[in-house]
């Protein structure tokens, strides 16, 4: 019987509505079958415009060059909002649910790096403080200030494992350590999607750059990356599985060259590895221009065939490079492109809308009043001081009995050095001064007197770069200049003053973050030949450090007795540092990447694979070939000792099966006067096998609080495959049989899987 395509056709119409509506407008449906039943709706133009994203208002990031649209097509699937109004998100919004034929909501992102308006320590502190539900309470609160200003979307976690102080972008990630970082993946993913996305108190997370950007060569950026397949699935992957097994909701294609194919164009990563084994269902969305950067790479031979390079790897979203809305209808006609494609890409990206919500609750309410509040200033200074590192103390710190401290240097009254790169909507001058907090700290205690002492600039070479580090003298000999030495005078009689001085050194926060590479990783020579003036008077010198790298401490290590290392802190970061200095706070942080002695010595970092010669074979022979400080280092006002490590009851040789789960213990004791944190960290090594292992690895670790003579017992839960085992180059883990060591403390235990 012929049917009646009429029929048919009313009949399909009745089966995509509820209630009379289109199923697809239906809170109460699922949303798979709200994404299936949009996505037959619409037309490839219009699937075409949801995989595109625009940026709107004042771009931010002086980095990357695009049209800032003051207006955009209603059709338009997102967009990068750098503008902090949200009568301009709305009106948008607003035409893209009144003005598009289907009514389809824009998603609206930011980079919210570390924190949206109450800015926190910068990322690479942060996993100095070895406590992830810190920083998942962090990215709560950074959330719900976010969310409510009207951003849908960060580009957060960065968690890219990087060996390489040069490279600007060290201080966006978790540092040298794939554990590390994957910890703080997660915690932070945690953090910012909560339970649900269909809240005004959440935003999507987004894991990058997907992958191996921190390997760029000699730390330069937007270079070739040379990974192995195998060191990308050791060292470069895990931090992106762990995110993606916490939930995040979108990737982040990178802009390096992974190997030959770029990290935007790579379909093993993109597809088979995020998609095939992990299961991802999240969308890609590409870094900025990384699209038509494939042509700069030499990988596609002009936008259109770039295009088709990206989306046919696995990159849903093209942000700004106008590959997609240009070519990609087009491509789909001329068969390069499968329909299949990109229906599954525009899937993606409906499918985070309906988990957004934001088709109930496109909108959003201008929440001025909501930054800055208790819950998030408390625990900003709590983040910031257990991430700040005491790299070195001869007893002068806690200050006690100084009647007279001096406050020295350019980062003294300084609040851009506490907010470092990456801000967002936060601002240098809402940042407490160091001076100011210790004005605060020690009123009524101590008088404060304060010399600059020296820009903290270096020289502006005029081609819109500066030369900061080595580059100014040491290397090309320029002698420092007496206008550049102004202030020493004044900073000499100040600290000859004083009983003590706090010299306030670092980088200015534009030397860090993207297209921020260094040649030199050292101070500005004006700011070193400012600390050697001030070591000429005698006085004892506390070194405090803002700065977004590790830097070549060498020459400032000789001259200071103690030295503190507060990265970028954020908003509290200077009254956690007064907190420090008067023993308020007893500093707990241990460094998540390595202090080379010497920039030459780079890449310099603790998991390095064991070398074919012993003793002092191979070592440079112009130098020490151990880095100034090393990872896991970090000092406390308290001392702490550790009991021998067991495991069930046995501590010495022990036989295991391979599937048996074990559990080590050893017990930690305060031995010293005043209670402070101890971060325990258990490595693990395997000697040998048929992929050469690193001298050792970080598997576990875990912070905890002890009084004045207190002990506690702290456990490693330890599963054989996940925890002892490694990873091959097709991302199959195992574990191989024979002998392990467990190191805790001062302890080597023995082990052997049978
Ligand atoms: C930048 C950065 C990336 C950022 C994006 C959007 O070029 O590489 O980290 O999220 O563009 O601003």
């Amino acid at each position: 019987m012929k049917r009646n395509p009429f029929i048919i056709a009313l009949a399909l119409l009745a089966a995509s509505c509820s209630g009379g509506q289109a199923i697809y407008k239906d809170a109460s449906a699922p949303i798979e079958k709200r994404v299936n039943d949009l996505l037959g709706r619409m037309t490839l133009e219009e699937k075409v415009m949801q995989l595109n994203q625009y940026a709107v208002g004042v771009a931010d990031n002086a980095n990357n060059i695009g049209e800032i649209y003051e207006s955009v097509p209603p059709t338009i699937g997102s967009l990068i909002y750098v503008q902090d109004d949200a009568v301009l998100r709305n009106a948008i919004q607003k035409k893209a649910m009144t003005e598009s034929r289907l009514g389809i909501p824009l998603i609206f992102a930011t980079d919210v790096i570390h924190g949206f308006r109450t800015i926190y320590q910068v990322p690479l502190g942060q996993g100095c403080s070895f406590d992830p539900e810190l920083v998942t309470a962090m990215a709560r609160e950074t959330a719900r200030e976010a969310r409510r200003s009207g951003v849908d979307w960060t580009f957060s976690p960065m968690i890219d494992v990087c060996r390489d102080p040069r490279w600007g972008r060290v201080v966006e990630g978790f540092g040298e350590d794939p554990y590390v970082n994957s910890m703080f993946s997660a915690a932070t993913v945690r953090g910012y999607q909560g339970q649900t996305l269909a809240s005004d108190t959440t935003v999507a997370a987004c894991l990058k750059h997907y992958v191996g950007y921190g390997a760029s060569e000699a730390g330069r950026d937007y270079a070739f990356s040379e990974v192995s397949r195998q060191t990308l699935w050791d060292t470069y992957l895990p931090p992106y599985e762990a995110g993606v097994k916490a939930g995040a909701s979108t990737v982040m294609s990178s802009f390096n060259d992974l190997s030959g194919v770029p990290g935007s164009a790579n379909r093993y990563t993109l597809t088979d590895v995020l998609r095939g084994m992990w299961g991802f269902d999240g969308a890609v969305v590409s870094d900025w221009d990384a699209v038509v950067q494939l042509v700069n790479q030499g990988y596609s031979e002009d936008l259109k065939a770039a295009a088709a390079d990206a989306v046919n790897a696995g990159v849903d979203i093209d942000m700004m490079s106008h590959g997609y809305d240009r070519y990609l209808a087009e491509l789909v006609k001329e068969g390069k492109v499968s329909g299949k494609t990109v229906d599954e890409a525009v899937r993606r990206v409906l499918r985070l809308k309906f988990r957004l919500g934001l088709f109930e609750n496109p909108y959003t309410a201008d929440y001025e009043s909501l930054y800055f509040q208790p819950g998030a200033l408390e625990k900003a200074r709590k983040l910031a001081a257990e991430s700040m590192v005491l790299l070195k103390n001869d007893g002068l710190l806690p200050i006690r009995d100084k009647k007279r401290i001096a406050v020295i240097g350019p980062g003294a009254a300084n609040g851009d050095v506490l907010i470092g790169s990456w801000r967002c909507r936060g601002r240098a001058d809402e940042a407490k001064t160091l001076l100011s907090a210790i004005r605060d700290e020690f009123s009524g205690i101590a008088e404060i007197r304060y010399a600059e002492g020296c820009r903290i600039q270096g020289v502006d070479t005029g081609d819109g770069n500066f030369s900061v580090g080595a580059g100014l003298t040491g290397i090309d000999g320029r002698k420092l200049t007496a206008e550049e030495m102004s202030g020493f005078s004044q900073a000499r009689s100040v600290a000859m003053w004083s009983d003590v001085v706090i010299l306030c050194l670092g980088e200015d926060s534009s030397w860090g973050g993207e297209n921020a590479s260094m040649a030199s990783i050292s101070l500005p020579p004006v700011q070193e030949a400012l600390a050697m003036e001030i070591a000429g008077t005698g006085k004892p010198v506390v070194l405090a450090l803002c700065n977004g790298r590790p830097l070549e401490l060498v020459r400032l290590e000789s001259v200071s007795n103690a030295i503190v290392e507060l990265w970028q802190p954020g908003t509290m970061g200077a009254d956690a540092f007064a907190d420090i200095l008067s023993g308020d706070v007893n500093p707990s942080g241990k460094l998540d990447i390595t202090f080379p002695y010497y920039v030459g010595q780079i890449p310099v970092y603790y998991d390095r694979k064991p070398s074919a010669r012993r003793g002092n074979q191979g070592v440079y022979k112009d130098m020490t070939s151990e880095p100034l400080y090393p990872f896991g280092h970090g000092l406390s006002y308290t001392s702490f000792s550790y009991g021998k490590a067991s495991i069930g009851g046995a501590s010495d040789t022990l036989r295991f099966s391979g599937r048996q789960h074990l559990t080590a213990e050893v017990d930690v004791t305060n031995t010293g006067q005043v209670s402070g944190d101890e971060v325990v960290l258990w490595y693990v090594s395997d000697p040998y096998g048929h992929i050469i292992r690193p001298v050792r690895e970080l598997r576990h670790f875990e912070r905890v609080s002890l009084e004045p003579g207190e002990t506690k017992t702290v456990t490693f839960p330890i599963d054989p495959v996940a925890d002892l085992g490694f990873v091959d180059e097709d991302g199959r883990h195992f574990v191989e049989p024979g002998e392990f060591h467990l190191y805790v403390g001062d302890n080597d235990l023995v082990l052997f899987l049978e």
